[in-house]
């Protein structure tokens, strides 16, 4: 197992995340980290402008070839430069780069969703002659499907690949929310495979919770390892992930069935 920390940011504005890029720039001179980050929310944006709606089915943005180019040109060019340059304003020695990268993220198509992707395996070389360096990986949600077709990937599950293929104690993913809410609205400290596929069966757990959720339990690969689910909004929200267990949601293997099971 390693202390590598993988951490996903959830898409909204690079202004709102400010205060938790100064974390990450904390943790990371502690320990190697690697930044996913998604932009659902950015792409929305754009596609709106174009005229182009949005389709979600199970939490996942269903797209075409024009939406797939928004996506990309938002998320390797707009959202991922940004995070590059304000954690290099922070001191960090940031590098971007997507799941195309170095062949880093292999995926394999959904076909009902379009150019949309999963990650079955990770090709981990240029992360790690990134690490090795003291450098920062910055990793944007895109991945070569078995045809070589670029897709859009929902970014916890390029999280999760990540983490269950650098063999990552710990999985943060950042998001909007406190945590994972019950069907009577309050967040959950702690969360089990069962517990989840009820919450997801009942729809008390929906849109793009679903995929993180299920991101959060595929990357629990080792006794000991965890995923937090909780809110980039909070003040030192990513330390107050890793060391408070009353904040945010914690799926922990030793609670979890083996990966697979969700
Ligand atoms: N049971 C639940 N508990 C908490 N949030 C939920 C639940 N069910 C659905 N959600 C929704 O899930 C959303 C978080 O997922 P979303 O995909 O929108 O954000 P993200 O993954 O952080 O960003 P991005 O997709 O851009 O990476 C919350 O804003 C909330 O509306
Ligand atoms: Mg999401």
């Amino acid at each position: 197992m390693s202390e590598i920390l993988v951490v996903k940011l959830g898409g909204t504005t690079i202004a709102d995340q400010r205060h938790v890029l100064a974390d990450v720039a904390a943790v990371a001179r502690r320990r190697p980290v690697v930044l996913v980050h998604g932009g659902g929310k950015r792409i929305t944006e754009w596609l709106e402008r174009l005229g182009v709606p949005s389709r979600f089915e199970g939490g996942l943005r269903v797209t075409d070839a024009q939406s797939l180019e928004v996506a990309a040109a938002v998320l390797r060019g707009v959202v991922n430069s940004e995070l590059v340059a304000a954690l290099r304003d922070l001191g960090v020695d940031a590098v971007g780069l997507s799941g195309v990268d170095g062949g880093l993220l292999v995926a394999e198509r959904i076909p009902e969703l379009g150019l949309v992707a999963r990650v079955t395996d990770l090709r981990r070389d240029l992360l790690d002659a990134i690490l090795v360096g003291g450098q920062v990986p910055v990793v944007a949600p895109l991945a070569r499907d078995a045809d070589g077709i670029v897709c859009n990937v929902n970014a916890d599950d390029a999280a999760a690949g990540i983490a269950a293929g650098l063999g990552a104690r710990q999985l943060v993913l950042l998001t909007d929310v406190d945590g994972v809410r019950d069907a009577g609205g309050r967040k959950l400290d702690t969360l089990t495979v069962a517990e989840a596929e009820h919450l997801i069966d009942g729809g008390v757990i929906a849109g793009g919770m679903v995929p993180k959720v299920r991101a959060a339990l595929s990357a629990l690969g080792w006794e000991g390892s965890e995923a937090i689910i909780a809110d980039s909004a909070a003040e030192r929200a990513l330390e107050r992930a890793l060391d408070d267990p009353a904040f945010g949601t914690r799926i922990t293997a030793g609670r979890a069935a083996p990966v697979g099971a969700a």
